[in-house]
């Protein structure tokens, strides 16, 4: 049976790429997008979720979530929106068709849980702001979800956002250490992890053809995000953060995990936005999340150009 997913994003070229492979997956039944804050504004991000999902025309058409403001002393870094442009698509201009009235993302993945308890999976690709504000309002929700799976933070590697923390971490570590600290089943996919997966330039032989949706969607938007790479970061090739969090949902088998004791720092001068693992030989913190440490590089990133090849109508080749 297909896992039931809510994904929860602020696309961002990584999330469309991960919208992308997740909505043509016949393991994953995405009952709700919903949208927060973060590579672009919230009100640009609910404008990209229904851009994204309306683009691809997925078989099952999920629930979407709008994006509310920030918490006045929430800060979203200006500068770490640049990487895909202030669209967060990279000047993709997709157009979107006119909607009624989206409930908040709050609002839809407390229902959503409620409705179908232990057994959905919250796939947290951006800042935590949603899951937490969820978490806030029906404090029950964090045991009813079956698991929280979060692209996010840094355990032994620098951060991208600043030298100690990760970009989603650091946009709201209030909502992180919320999320961390509660009693919902969590697995951490941090940098140490999505950094290894690096797609070329090769990638744009692999994907479906343009008279495709996807094609054409995957077509539009990874352009920009190779010019990101190369003008910020003089990389001739992208990561996808995201997507290598959703093969950790996929396929399991090819990550190698640590159960750890996971904290945010929320006020530091230098670290906000720093997750904080108790690594010493006998810690004192209770374990409270799995943390993917490793993968099979090469396995994952075959995975990835599969799923979009199924996206785009047709089965992986070889
Ligand atoms: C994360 O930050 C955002 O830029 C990406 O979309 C991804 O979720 C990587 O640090
Ligand atoms: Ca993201």
């Amino acid at each position: 049976m297909a896992r039931k997913v809510i994904l929860d994003v602020d696309p961002g070229v990584d999330d469309a790429v991960a919208l992308c492979f997740a909505l043509f997956n016949p393991g994953l039944d995405v009952v709700a997008v919903t949208a927060v804050g973060g590579n672009c504004s919230p009100i640009q991000a609910t404008r990209n979720v229904q851009a994204i999902v309306e683009a691809l025309d997925p078989p099952r058409f999920p629930r979407l979530g709008a994006a509310s403001d920030p918490e006045p002393d929430v800060g979203l870094p200006p500068e770490g929106r640049g990487l895909y442009g202030p669209d967060g698509l990279g000047g993709a201009d997709l157009p979107v068709a006119e909607r009624q009235h989206l409930m908040p993302s709050e609002k839809v993945i407390c229902d959503q849980v409620r409705a179908n308890p232990d057994a959905i999976t919250i796939v947290a690709l951006g800042p935590l702001t949603n899951i937490a504000r969820a978490f806030q309002r029906d404090p029950e929700l964090p045991s009813l979800v079956g698991r929280v799976v979060i692209a996010g933070g840094c355990v032994a590697v620098s951060g991208n956002c600043s030298p100690t923390a990760e970009f989603n971490i650091f946009c709201d570590p209030g909502a992180a250490r919320t999320v961390f600290r509660s009693a919902s089943t969590k697995t951490l996919v941090p940098l140490d992890v999505t950094n290894r997966v690096t797609l070329d330039f090769d990638i744009f032989n692999r994907l479906p053809d343009e008279t495709t949706r996807a094609g054409s969607f995957l077509r539009k938007i990874l352009p920009s995000a190779f010019r990101g790479y190369r003008q910020r970061f003089g990389m001739e090739g992208i990561h996808v953060h995201d997507t290598v969090a959703l093969m950790a949902v996929c396929y399991p088998e090819l990550f190698a995990a640590n159960e750890m004791a996971g904290d945010v720092e929320t006020m530091g001068e230098l670290t906000t936005g720093m997750t904080v693992f108790d690594r010493r030989r006998i810690p004192v913190r209770r374990f409270n999340m799995e943390v993917a440490m490793n993968l099979e590089k090469e396995a994952v990133i075959e995975k990835i150009v599969r799923g979009l090849q199924r996206a785009g109508g047709r089965e992986g080749e070889g």
